[in-house]
Order: C-alpha cells, then sequence, then structure tokens
C-alpha cells in the first residue's frame, strides 16, 4: 500500500454526482497537492472534457470500464482507496468490489441497495479480510447522517445517563432538494428485482438483513408505514424512502461495534409532515405517492413510462441553484429503558442526494486514506459509524457543511 501513486481514485467521476464530487475534492483539496488523486471512468473524452470543466489539465486520468476485471485491478494497484460513483451498483458494482478485495484496496460508495451490499458481504468478506481491504457502502446521504447521528446521540446518551438509548427515532424535520437520474434508476432496479423474486422481499422486509452473522438481535422494531401521529414531536408522520437502507446500516453498525446500543435497541425513521389536518392530508399524499412509485417501477408498462417519460434520465439532476438552496435538518429523540430522554440533531447544507452527499463521500474516501490506519480497522465490510466514528463527524463538521447538534 505504502508504494501506491495516489491517495485515492474517483470511479465514476463524470457521472453528476462524481461531477460534483470532483469539484469539491479540487476545492478543498486542491491537485498534485497533499492529498493524491486521480479520475477515472470508462470514457476518455468524457474525463477530458470533465478536466477542462474542472481547470485542471494536470489532474491524472485512468481509463477503465466497470466490466473490465483487469483493468479495475490495474486502476487499484495505483491507489489507496477507490471511491465509486458508477451505479446501479446492482448492475455495475461487483467487479470493482471483487478487485479491491483481491488487491486489498480500501473502498466507498454511494449504493443504498440492500440486496446488493448482502451479496457482496456474503461473497467477498472472507476475501477482505484476508487482504485487507475496508469496503465502506452507503456514505452518502443514505446512510452517513442517519448512522453517524444515531452514534452521536448515544455517545451523548452515554455521557450523560451512563448508558445508551434502547430505543432512537429519527424524524425528516425538513429537507429540499431533487432526485437525480442515478438515484432513480437504482430504485426503479431493486423494485423491478423484488416483484419477480420472493425471496428478495423476504430479505427486504428483514430490518437486520445486513447485521453480521451471529449478531443476537431479533427485536420487532418500529416501522412507519403510512400516516401515523407521533406523540412526541406533536406531528404527522408519513413513511421515509430511504428508511429501508438507514435502518438496516444503523442495526449493522451496532452489531460491528459489539452491541454497544444493547441487542433489544429499536430504531425507526420518519418524515414530519406537520400538525392538523393540513399534516395529515401530506402524510396521506405522501404515503401514496410512495406507494403509487412502487407499484408502477414493478410492472413492465408502467416502468416503462416512468423511465421514458416521468423521472430524470441517468447523468441527469437537480440544477446547481437547487443544490446550492437544497438542505435537510434531522431530529433524533432518544430514550433509555427508564424514561430519560435525549434530543439531538444533524443538518447539512446543499441538496442531500447530491450537494451534500458528494462531500460526505469525498470526506469518507479521504477519512479512509489518511485517518484509520488498518492496525485499527482491519480488513473487511464496515459502515460509517464503525469504521469512521468521530473523525468522520469532525471532518463533516469542520469541511462539508454538516453540524451534530443536541437540542437541550
Ligand atoms: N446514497 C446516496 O445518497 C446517493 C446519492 C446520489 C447518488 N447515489 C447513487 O450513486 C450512483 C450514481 O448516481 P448519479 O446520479 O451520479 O449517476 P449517473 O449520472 O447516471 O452516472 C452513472 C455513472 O456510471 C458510469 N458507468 C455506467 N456504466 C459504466 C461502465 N460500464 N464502466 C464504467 N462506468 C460506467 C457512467 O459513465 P459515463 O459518464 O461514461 O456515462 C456514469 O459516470 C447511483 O447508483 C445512485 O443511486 C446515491
Amino acid at each position: 500500500m505504502e508504494h501506491r501513486e495516489y491517495d485515492l481514485v474517483v470511479f465514476g467521476a463524470t457521472s453528476f454526482v462524481g461531477k460534483i464530487l470532483c469539484r469539491y475534492l479540487v476545492d478543498q483539496y486542491g491537485t498534485g497537492a497533499d492529498l493524491k488523486w486521480a479520475i477515472a471512468g470508462r470514457s476518455e473524452a468524457k474525463l477530458g472534457a470533465l478536466k477542462r470543466e474542472l481547470g485542471e489539465a494536470a489532474l491524472p486520468m485512468i481509463v477503465a470500464d466497470a466490466d473490465d476485471i483487469a483493468g479495475l485491478n490495474a486502476m487499484c494497484l495505483q491507489t489507496r482507496v477507490v471511491i465509486s460513483t458508477v451505479g446501479p451498483y446492482a448492475l455495475f458494482g461487483e467487479p470493482l468490489v471483487q478487485a479491491c478485495v483481491q488487491t486489498g484496496t480500501d473502498y466507498c460508495d454511494l449504493t443504498g441497495e440492500v440486496q446488493w451490499i448482502r451479496q457482496m458481504i456474503v461473497r467477498y468478506e472472507d476475501q477482505a479480510r484476508s487482504s485487507g481491504a475496508r469496503i465502506v457502502h452507503c456514505c452518502g446521504f443514505d446512510s452517513i447522517p442517519s448512522d453517524l447521528g444515531v452514534w452521536f446521540l448515544q455517545n451523548e446518551a452515554t455521557k450523560d445517563f451512563g448508558e445508551p438509548c434502547n430505543q432512537v427515532r429519527m424524524r425528516v424535520k425538513a429537507a429540499r432538494g431533487g432526485l437525480s437520474g442515478g438515484t432513480v434508476a437504482s430504485l426503479i432496479n431493486v423494485t423491478k428485482e423484488a416483484a419477480s423474486n420472493p425471496q428478495l422481499r423476504k430479505e427486504l422486509a428483514n430490518p437486520f438483513s445486513l447485521a453480521p452473522a451471529g449478531h443476537k438481535s431479533s427485536k420487532r422494531q418500529p416501522n412507519v408505514k403510512g400516516a401515523q401521529y407521533d406523540p412526541d414531536f406533536g406531528v404527522w408522520l408519513a413513511p421515509f424512502m430511504m428508511a429501508p437502507i438507514n435502518v438496516r446500516i444503523v442495526h449493522r453498525s451496532n452489531a460491528l461495534q459489539g452491541t454497544p446500543y444493547g441487542q433489544e435497541f429499536l430504531y425507526d425513521e420518519a418524515m414530519m409532515t406537520g400538525k392538523g389536518l393540513k399534516g395529515r392530508l401530506a402524510a396521506l399524499g405522501i404515503t401514496a405517492g410512495l406507494g403509487g412509485f412502487i407499484a408502477g417501477a414493478a410492472i413492465k408498462p408502467t416502468r416503462w413510462i416512468l423511465e421514458r417519460f416521468v423521472v430524470p434520465k441517468p447523468g441527469e439532476g437537480p440544477s446547481p441553484e437547487s443544490q446550492k438552496s437544497g438542505f435537510y435538518d434531522l431530529r433524533f429523540i432518544g430514550q433509555t429503558a427508564d424514561g430519560r430522554t435525549l434530543r439531538t440533531k444533524v443538518t447539512g447544507d446543499r441538496d442531500p442526494g447530491y450537494g451534500s452527499t458528494a462531500k460526505m463521500l469525498g470526506e469518507a474516501g479521504v477519512c479512509l486514506a489518511r485517518d484509520v490506519r488498518n492496525t485499527d480497522r482491519a480488513g473487511g465490510f464496515w459502515t460509517p459509524a464503525s469504521i469512521f466514528g468521530e473523525t468522520l463527524v469532525e471532518r463533516l463538521k469542520t469541511n462539508a457543511g454538516l453540524t451534530f447538534d443536541r437540542i437541550d
């Protein structure tokens, strides 16, 4: 590892989120300075255009296709860390994970595809352990704010109460920002797979489906599936689209850290829609909209209509203005077994899915390259909270526009 040319390589640099990430790295870390990094992707012409767009003619680039394992191995051998934005990961991501575990290269990405993460763990965890590659999925809006948000709350609870909270609820108080083509393509792909695969549907219904083998948690988890009143916050709630992945990552983090949140730990996420009749109607509307999208994506004719006319295409996403005016505000309430409560919040500037996600992913990559020593965290499949914890919280606060605070 010591002799590798780069600290990190951004694979999929020309994706919608990859371009934002490269701009962030240029602004935050420069090129050819202390942090040695390169861009990579399948198209030399597109990579060249990106260099011109960034105004960084000397930025090194590597051409590699997501299907070409020899090319991916060669790319991995040049760097300590690969950041990948090439998705849907369930369609394009496996050869790169394989190349990273074969070459002992650290890796982080933006997948939120539960079924694919599980497959990667089952297929490659042993090899990652022996080669020393640290693989960290879900380093974007799903699931860093949730995973580190719970980690932060539990640390505060342990300081205050001498014990963690046995239940934490996360509520999206406010968020603004659009979806990109890549994210929608990933959502449609998982819905399509689930429609024809009962085993996958069963896996997607299990909140512990990403917990490591031998974990002891089995406590039935709360789950906001429709419009519901929340007495803690005095508002109506609707289901939150990212909850299925975030909940599983939080439970995996608990297990990988040796269950510091307890074996009976309860966790759920939902969106606040407001007070009174207006809040209730909004909650009903979001529930119906989400149900309609899932139903539409599950069957071929409506899926075709959604892909062709309704949702953004791969490579498309929110405008720079909408990224800039975007933000999110997540509230967490924790409760100990004897009823003591603690409230915290995590906020981010920029739209959650792209502007903020790109910064989180970049900092996760830098954190892997610089902060997390192999002697502290060995090879294997980690989660953001279990591998990064405090170091990433500090980086995100200092560099990436996130806040982690108590609400007293
Ligand atoms: N977790 C989160 O919060 C979060 C947020 C945003 C995005 N995401 C995920 O991140 C991924 C990227 O999103 P996006 O909107 O930026 O996607 P996008 O713009 O559609 O980009 C997809 C990228 O994949 C590349 N690609 C496709 N096939 C390839 C191949 N055979 N070899 C090499 N590269 C290949 C494309 O290369 P070309 O440029 O050459 O076409 C492009 O760079 C998606 O999976 C999305 O779900 C997650």
